[in-house]
């Protein structure tokens, strides 16, 4: 009950912040087209003061001739991701689902709009490449996993209803609406960044919001799982990870942080702001998540649980070795924050596939939605 209620007050915030961001997204590049309102500089200036919003190393000063090189990409990728949210703000929400028929159109727009936006930002970064990326090859790594991981989860979705499979829908559409939400979160990072460290720059703030986005983007997808597909319709307990490989992940998850740690004293002097948010992150994430597992009020809850906090484990050794690949395609520190960036992120969302495939029902057995009526409408759209 206290956690329905939790998921509500959640989903409000972030669907009003959402909400909020969006127009100032939509209207971002006009300043360059006809001196538009520029909402989204008045916002961030006004919270942290001019110098880190518009001033030396801000997006603003960095990247405004690059978005003038490649205006009209990055006008259609604004626009349209900044519908592709709004609508999904829509479509998750409970009243949408009781008018099926614009459910059913809107989702195909959704659909249209996600591929636009993510096709139009994965040029961009083919263009510009990983030096011309804001925080460059680190950002850019991270960039263009989330705009593979928002395509992947929108197609998957997709494919998903139409094969009726209604509780894995709503997993991968609730997964990308999540991985969106990481463009008006880390603007919200920004601004408590900024207010938390007035002397650091932009280039500080991105890097440290998108480590923590990491973690958090898939997890709040894990989260909104057990709420959109909740775990009575786990079906095939075969697909839950073997005891074996949950026992090791705590020795991969062990042994990663202490190579990690070894590595990093090795290549750096010093803790510095964003690798302290990344670790802080990663002990929230497995301290809440063996929590969880241990007080799961049934066994397929707990199954989730173990999951989560199995991939959360596994996301620090993978971190290690994506350190070892980017180091040698981008450099050593430039690729270890790609891997901060992306490790984590990369070995949660194979967790909530995990999850939503052990929502998967086999074609003879009905599903929640045909007994109430509602997926059948859905899923023949
Ligand atoms: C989740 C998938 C997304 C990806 C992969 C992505 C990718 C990108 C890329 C590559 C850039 C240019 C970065 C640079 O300057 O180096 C960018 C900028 C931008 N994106 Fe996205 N984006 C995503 C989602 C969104 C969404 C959902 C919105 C709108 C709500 C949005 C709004 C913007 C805006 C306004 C900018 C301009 C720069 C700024 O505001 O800081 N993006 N995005």
């Amino acid at each position: 009950m206290a956690g329905s209620r939790f998921a509500k007050i959640a989903w409000l915030l972030v669907a009003a912040w959402v909400v909020l961001y969006a127009p100032m997204a939509f209207e971002y590049m006009s300043r360059f087209l006809f001196h538009g309102p520029a909402l989204w500089d008045h916002v961030y200036s006004g919270v942290v003061g001019d110098r880190q919003a518009l001033g030396l190393g801000s997006i603003h000063d960095v990247q405004s001739p690059r978005y003038q090189q490649n205006l009209a990409v990055m006008v259609m990728h604004t626009t349209v991701s900044a519908t592709a949210i709004l609508l999904a703000v829509f479509q998750l929400s409970a009243r949408s689902r009781r008018r099926i028929v614009i459910h059913r159109w809107l989702g195909r727009v959704q659909v249209v709009c996600v591929i636009v936006g993510m096709l139009a930002a994965m040029v961009f970064l083919v263009s510009v490449r990983p030096s011309g990326t804001f925080d460059g090859a680190a950002f850019n790594i991270q960039l263009f996993g989330l705009a593979l991981g928002t395509l992947l989860g929108t197609l998957l979705g997709w494919v998903a209803i139409r094969r009726q499979q209604m509780a894995t829908h709503r997993i991968l559409m609730t997964y990308a609406f999540a991985l969106l939400c990481t463009a008006p979160f880390l603007r919200l990072g920004y601004l408590v960044f900024g207010l938390v460290w007035p002397h650091s720059t932009q280039e500080v703030s991105n890097l440290a919001g998108a480590g923590i986005e990491a973690f958090l983007a898939p997890t709040a997808a894990v989260l909104a799982a057990r709420y959109v597909a909740p775990p009575r319709s786990a079906v095939h307990p075969v697909r839950h990870l073997a005891p074996a490989m949950v026992n090791a992940s705590w020795v991969a998850g062990i042994g990663g942080a202490v190579l990690l740690g070894w590595l990093y004293a090795a290549h750096f002097s010093g803790a510095d702001r964003v690798t302290v948010c990344w670790a802080v992150t990663a002990l929230v994430a497995l301290t809440t998540s063996a929590r969880a597992a241990g007080t799961a009020s049934s066994e397929p809850a707990r199954h989730d649980w173990i999951t989560y906090r199995t991939s959360v484990l596994l996301g620090i050794p993978l971190t290690v070795v994506l350190w070892g690949v980017f180091g040698v395609a981008f450099g050593a520190v430039p690729g270890f924050y790609g891997a901060l960036l992306t490790g984590p992120a990369i070995s949660i969302s194979l967790g909530l596939l995990l999850i939503a495939a052990s929502r998967w029902r086999r074609a003879s057995q009905p599903t929640d939605e045909a007994m109430s009526g509602v997926g059948t409408a859905l899923s023949h759209g």
